[in-house]
């Protein structure tokens, strides 16, 4: 197994707001990273959002620009999947759907040497089943970044049933240079973090569908009350309704009816409102 003084270049599988953020923190970290997605249209956009990112750390003097010019230098951008096979270490961040994510791994399988570790980002899908895909289960982890990567300093590690020890802990000690810290998870739905915040936010959506007080309220109680950054609609936008609304249904279809998504969730993510990536969620941008 290649081991964290073996890994020069990091490759991330999907450019979309996980995807970039990953790619850029790693390229931040020093790595050289290959960021690929299906289609140069979703590279684009992913170095529009790296670019973005690296602006506010240059506004506030955190960055220079030509430091900022190198972060986006040492990302390559490809829709080629055999571009990830000199990699050290790979990150998938695809979207939230198992049959996606089953068929990447056995892709990333062929593609990528047989003793580079496979990473996933998933929110919330099972880690052991992903890792089914592949004839190298042991090296398969969780490596769950929050959401927006470059400034939430948690990342989550997941274990799955075959995940070697030796893997888990390469997976922390890259989390940790990038900057961030980890606890970890056993391959359980949702893990720590989404298992205990959906059923907050869809409480929040319910709250409000079912008239306890105004979307305003709902969030400045949340905010003010207890002293968190967002407050259930606002975070559910952030994130995006349609990747609540998937962990929501993966919790609800493992672990019962106390994790049904609410209602209002499902309307507005058929309505195509997804939050703040579409410009109109619970709130309008
Ligand atoms: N890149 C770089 N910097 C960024 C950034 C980005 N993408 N987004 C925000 N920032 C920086 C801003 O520049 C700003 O910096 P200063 O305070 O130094 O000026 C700072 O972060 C705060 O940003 P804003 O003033 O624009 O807005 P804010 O105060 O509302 O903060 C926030 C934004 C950091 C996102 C904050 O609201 C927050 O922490 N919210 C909660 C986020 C959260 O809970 N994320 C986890 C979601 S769950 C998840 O991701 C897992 C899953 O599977 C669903």
């Amino acid at each position: 197994m290649r081991g964290l003084d073996d890994i020069e270049t990091v490759g991330v599988v999907g450019a979309g707001t996980m995807g970039s953020g990953i790619a850029q923190v790693a390229a931040q970290a020093g790595y050289d990273v290959v960021m690929r997605d299906i289609e140069q249209e979703f590279v684009d956009k992913g170095f529009d959002t790296i670019e973005d990112s690296l602006a506010r750390f240059v506004k506030k003097d955190e960055l220079t620009e030509g430091e900022a010019d190198e972060v986006v230098d040492a990302i390559e951008g490809t829709t080629s999947l055999d571009a990830l096979a000199d990699c050290d270490l790979v990150v998938e961040a695809a979207s939230e759907n198992m049959e996606v994510k089953q068929s990447i791994f056995q892709d990333l399988d062929e593609t990528v040497p047989e003793d580079v570790v496979l990473a996933t980002n998933t929110s919330t899908l099972s880690i052991t089943t992903i890792a089914s895909a592949t004839e190298r289960e042991d090296l398969i982890v969780g490596l769950h970044f929050m959401n927006p990567v470059p400034v939430m300093k948690g990342v989550e590690l997941v274990v799955g049933e075959k995940t070697d020890q030796a893997v888990v802990d390469l997976a922390h000690d890259f989390a940790e240079g990038l900057g961030k810290e980890t606890w970890e998870s056993d391959d359980k739905p949702g893990f720590v973090t989404n298992r205990i915040l959906m059923p907050w936010i869809n409480e929040g959506i319910r709250a409000f569908d079912e008239g306890v007080a105004s979307k305003d309220d709902i969030d400045k109680g949340m905010t003010l009350g207890t002293n968190v950054p967002m407050g259930p609609l606002t975070l559910a936008d952030h994130i995006g309704l349609d990747i609540c609304l998937d962990a929501s249904e993966t919790l609800h279809d493992e672990l019962g009816d106390r994790y049904k998504p609410a209602y209002l969730l499902k309307r507005k993510v058929d309505a195509g409102d997804l939050g703040k990536k579409t410009g109109r969620g619970f709130y309008e941008y």
